[in-house]
C-alpha cells in the first residue's frame, strides 16, 4: 500500500509510462495476474505522454491514447507541455475522463517534445515548471505527479531542489528516472543521486518518492529501494514482454525471497490476453500487427519453443494469429504435462 495525495494504491510496484507499449491492452495484461497473496501486483500504471491540445480536440489517435477502463485502475495520465493554462484545461480533462492521478512529463528528452519546451526541457526553467506545476494542482481535484530526471546534464542537476519546490506547490509524488537528459537510457541508472533526491525530499515532507532506472529482476527493485530509501519503484523497458514482473517483484519486496518463475503456460495466457484485450480495442490488422511484433520481447520467455520468433513472421490475419496462438498454448501445454490449459481464444 502506498498513500500518494487522497488515493491510496495498492502497491509501490508501478508500470512506467512507455509510449508506443504500454497501451490499455497490455496494462490489463499486467493487471490480470494477481501479486503476492492474490494482491494486486502493480500499483499503478500510466498512459503514453499525451499531447494536451491534441487531447482537449479529441482526436482519435489522442482518444486512443488517453484511453481506459474501470479496470485499469489506478491509472495515472500523463500530459506534456510548458503552457500552464492548456495543462490545467487537459487535466481537467483527464479528470474527467478517467484518471485516478495527473502527471507531468518532465523527463522526455525527444527533440519533439523538448523543442516545444515540454519534457525534461521543464527542468531547465524551473521558476515557470513551478509555476504550472501549482496551476495545474488547483485545476483539478486528483493528485498531481511529476516524472524527473537528474537533470539536464550534470552541470545542472536539478535531483536536490526541483522536487522539494515541487512538493511546495502541492505536487503530491516525484519519480526520479535516475540519469539526466544528455544520457538519455544507455549509462547505468545513478542510484547514489536518487538517495540524494529521497534525502532532500524527506527532510521537509512527506510525499511519496519512486525510484526508476534499469529494473529488469525483482533484486534490482529491492535493490532501488534498499539503497535510496525510495517508497516505491517504478519500471519501463525490463516490463516489455514479461508483464509477470510485477507479480516477482511484490513477492520479492514482501519475502525477500524469490517466488517459483511464472509458468510457462501462463506466459502463454498473457500473449493470448494481450491479442484478446488488442482485438476488442483495435482493428484486426492492428491487432494481428502488434502481437507479430512483440513476439520477439515475449519469446525469450516461452522457450523452449524452436523458430518462435521465424514462424510468427508468416503469420498474416486475426484468425491465422488465433490459430498459431491456440496451437502454441496446447503445445505448452502437452510439453510441460498440463492436461486442461482452461483457456481457450474466442473464436
Ligand atoms: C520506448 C520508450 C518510451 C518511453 N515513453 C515515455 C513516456 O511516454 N513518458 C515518460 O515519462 N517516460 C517514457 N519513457 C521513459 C521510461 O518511463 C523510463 O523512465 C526509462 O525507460 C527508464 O526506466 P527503465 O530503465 O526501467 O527502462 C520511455 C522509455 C522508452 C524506452
Amino acid at each position: 500500500m502506498l498513500q500518494v495525495g487522497n488515493v491510496q494504491l495498492p502497491s509501490n510496484a508501478f508500470l512506467a509510462p512507455v509510449a508506443g507499449y504500454f497501451d490499455l491492452a497490455y496494462r490489463l495484461v499486467v493487471r490480470s495476474v494477481p501479486g503476492y497473496k492474490g494482491h494486486a501486483a502493480v500499483g499503478l500504471t500510466c498512459t503514453d505522454l499525451l499531447c494536451p491540445q491534441a487531447l482537449l480536440s479529441e482526436n482519435e489517435k489522442s482518444l486512443w491514447l488517453a484511453a481506459t477502463s474501470p479496470d485499469d485502475k489506478p491509472v495515472c495520465m500523463q500530459l506534456y507541455g510548458a503552457n500552464a493554462e492548456i495543462m490545467a484545461e487537459a487535466a481537467q480533462w483527464s479528470e474527467a475522463h478517467g484518471a485516478t492521478m495527473i502527471d507531468i512529463n518532465m523527463g522526455c528528452p525527444v527533440d519533439k517534445v523538448t523543442k516545444r519546451n515540454g519534457g525534461s526541457k521543464l527542468l531547465c526553467d524551473p521558476c515557470n515548471t513551478i509555476k504550472m506545476a501549482e496551476a495545474i494542482v488547483k485545476s483539478v481535484n486528483i493528485p498531481v505527479t511529476a516524472k524527473i530526471r537528474l537533470g539536464w546534464d550534470d552541470s545542472s542537476l536539478i535531483h536536490t531542489t526541483l522536487p522539494t519546490q515541487l512538493a511546495d506547490v502541492g505536487i503530491a509524488m516525484i519519480t526520479v528516472h535516475g540519469r539526466t537528459t544528455e544520457q538519455r537510457f544507455k549509462p547505468s541508472v545513478r542510484i547514489p543521486l536518487i538517495a540524494e533526491t529521497v534525502a532532500a525530499l524527506k527532510s521537509n515532507h512527506s510525499i511519496p518518492v519512486i525510484g526508476n532506472g534499469d529494473i529488469k529482476i525483482p533484486q534490482d527493485a529491492k535493490r532501488m529501494i534498499d539503497e535510496t530509501g525510495c517508497d516505491g519503484i517504478m519500471v519501463a523497458r525490463g516490463a516489455m514482454g514479461q508483464p509477470w514482473l510485477f507479480r516477482d517483484i511484490v513477492y520479492h519486496l514482501e519475502t525477500g525471497k524469490l517466488p517459483r518463475p511464472y509458468p510457462r503456460i501462463e506466459r502463454m495466457k498473457c500473449v493470448i490476453r494481450h491479442f484478446e484485450n488488442m482485438l476488442t480495442m483495435r482493428d484486426e490488422r492492428i491487432a494481428t500487427n502488434t502481437i507479430r511484433v512483440r513476439m520477439s520481447r515475449y519469446s525469450p520467455h516461452l522457450q523452449p519453443w524452436p523458430n518462435l520468433k521465424r514462424d510468427i513472421q508468416y503469420v498474416k490475419t486475426a484468425s491465422e494469429m488465433r490459430d498459431f496462438l491456440n496451437a502454441g498454448l496446447e503445445r505448452i501445454s502437452q510439453e510441460d504435462g498440463i492436461t486442461d490449459p482452461s483457456f481457450e481464444l474466442a473464436t
